[in-house]
């Protein structure tokens, strides 16, 4: 862990210890480390440097379904590249430390699957997955051979990434689980999102009015300890190696 970065809080260890129910929940500051950019840093992130609105809505995909394709295909591709870091697979380690361990990502990126996580409750979809725009049939292959989007090969309607887009519902029972999770969790992590998007935003909120310790560990917080909230400032891929590794010291 480098210099300016705190050491993990001896009551949040404590909490971590003693927890029946650990929920994490992810954002794009955890895959940034994998070189994925995220969507609101400055400068780098992609709602930095594309419009929302033109690429990642129902009605930019029903007005220009190629330019949207496209978009998403060389998104496919840098996730296709990239590799899980310390903080996912720290996480993957993470889950076998506690009675009952619930991941809850925003990220489409399939990376805590590919650490090791068992079973993250994707919350916005996989961009490695299509969809039938119409039937809502997925699918995990298809041919890029011909016109794009690809036709569904049962209705032929456009092939669309199986992620969720502004102004769309989230998947039901996925957000049900999260939702469930968050209210009966006694610890929450949130990693690594700037909580800026419903409902995922409204999950710690949830678990801390419930009585849960919520820590965040995020780049852009201001170091705080009060008694249930924790603010970590620091990478993903060094605070959850650094906590995970003195969990597994206290045994
Ligand atoms: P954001 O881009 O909004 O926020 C990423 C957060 O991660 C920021 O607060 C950064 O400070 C922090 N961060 C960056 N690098 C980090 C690192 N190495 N370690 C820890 N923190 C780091 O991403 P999300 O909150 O995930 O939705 O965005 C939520 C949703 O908005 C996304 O799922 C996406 C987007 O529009 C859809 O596409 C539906």
């Amino acid at each position: 862990m480098s210099k300016e970065e705190p050491a993990i809080p001896n009551s949040l260890l404590e909490a971590l210890r003693t927890a029946q129910h650990l929920v994490v929940l992810t954002g794009a500051g955890i895959s940034a480390e994998s070189g994925i950019p995220t969507f609101r840093d400055a400068q780098t992130g992609l709602w930095a440097q594309y419009s929302a609105e033109e690429l990642a809505t129902p009605e930019a995909f029903q007005h220009h379904p190629r330019l949207v394709w496209d978009w998403y295909a060389w998104r496919r591709q840098m996730v296709a590249a990239a590799k899980p870091n310390a903080g996912h697979l720290a996480l993957a380690r993470l889950e076998h430390l506690v009675p009952t361990f619930t991941l809850i990502t925003q990220n489409v990126d399939g990376l805590h699957a590919a650490a090791g996580s068992r079973a993250p409750i994707e919350l916005h979809g996989n961009i490695m997955r299509v969809r039938c725009a119409t039937e809502e049939t997925r699918y995990t292959t298809w041919s890029e051979e011909g016109a794009l989007p690809p036709p569904c090969p049962t209705c032929g309607a456009p092939l669309r990434p199986d992620v969720v887009w502004f102004g769309e519902q989230l998947p039901v029972i996925a957000l049900e689980r999260a939702w469930t999770a968050a209210a009966t969790c006694d610890v929450m992590l949130s990693i690594g999102t700037s909580g800026l998007v419903e409902p995922a935003a409204s999950l710690p909120r949830l678990a801390y009015n419930r009585g849960a310790t919520v820590a965040v560990l995020n780049l852009d917080v201001t170091p705080h300890n009060e008694e249930r909230l924790y603010l970590l400032n620091g990478q993903a891929g060094s605070l959850l190696p650094a906590l995970v590794a003195a969990l597994e010291q206290q045994g």
